[in-house]
């Protein structure tokens, strides 16, 4: 039986290809999923929806800016008119800016914790108490290696993802006997859209990366998407307030 079977599945930040939000929409649709997906770019969106689609999935695709408390409000009531319910919410939508942080300006700071962390409390209190009335349900909530451990160059972003690692800790105590789990995943270095202008914006930075990657290489969106399922799907129905690494090793060095 398909790992999602009637699960509807809310996942954010789907339009990029190559992504992470991308390839668990297309991984969820082939699992039997129902699937809500959003994103600020509508072509995009709308691609990652006919592909979900031509795989068999039903698909409400919608404009979403994930730092809009108004637009998660939309979002739920979407769903709720659509699905009559909401099982499962990957909060995968993410910027990164990554600079010294003597270059950074405040805003730049603030746009940075917005769109990576006010989404994630804003999406994770919509989502959590839409789930609890319908009984329990699954949040994965994006994190990244950049917020397990310092790395140069992301003081803003990896303050954004490590107060989502923690944050989504105290969302899985909350709602533990409700039945709503909260989990992070924590990516390297992931051959996407994302990566591939920072490859471009810092050349040398990247080849001293990939050297410390103990599997030589970059991951796959496909194989950060594998994670996602197994936190999102009853498979881990004993899985809550975790953190899932996938990153070809570099963090256990
Ligand atoms: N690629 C990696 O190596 C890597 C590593 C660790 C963590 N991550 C995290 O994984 C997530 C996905 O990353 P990716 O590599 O697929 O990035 P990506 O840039 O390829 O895709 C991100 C998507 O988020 C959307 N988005 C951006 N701001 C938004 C907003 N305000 N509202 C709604 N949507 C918005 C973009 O339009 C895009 O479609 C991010 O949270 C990122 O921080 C990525």
């Amino acid at each position: 039986m398909a790992r999602l079977e009637g699960k509807v599945c809310l996942v954010t930040g789907a339009a990029s290809n190559p992504g992470l939000g991308y390839a668990a929409v297309q991984l969820f649709a082939r699992e039997g999923a129902k699937l809500a997906i959003s994103d600020i770019d509508e072509a995009g969106l709308e691609a990652c929806a006919a592909a979900a689609r031509a795989a068999g999935a039903e698909v409400l695709a919608f404009r979403q800016d994930v730092t809009s408390e108004e637009g998660w409000t939309h979002a739920m009531d979407a769903i709720k008119d659509k699905f009559g319910r909401l099982d499962v919410l990957v909060n995968n939508a993410g910027i990164a800016m990554l600079k010294p942080l003597a270059e950074f300006t405040l805003a730049e700071y603030h746009r940075q914790m917005d769109v990576n962390m006010t989404s994630v409390f804003l999406g994770s209190r919509a989502a959590a108490e839409l789930m609890r009335e319908g009984g329990g349900g699954s949040i994965v909530n994006m994190s990244s290696i950049a917020g397990l451990v310092g790395v140069p160059g992301v003081s803003a972003y990896g303050a954004s993802k490590g107060g989502v690692r923690l944050f989504s800790k105290t969302v899985a105590l909350e709602y533990a006997t409700a039945g709503v789990r909260c989990n992070t995943v924590h990516p390297g270095v992931i051959d996407t859209n994302m990566q591939q202008v920072s490859i471009r914006d810092n050349p040398e930075v990247f080849e001293q990366l990939k050297r410390e990657i103990p599997m030589g290489r970059m991951g796959r969106p496909e194989e950060v998407a594998q994670c996602v399922l197994f936190l999102a799907s009853d498979d881990s129905s004993y899985v809550t307030g975790s953190e899932l690494v996938v990153d070809g090793g570099q963090f256990a060095q």
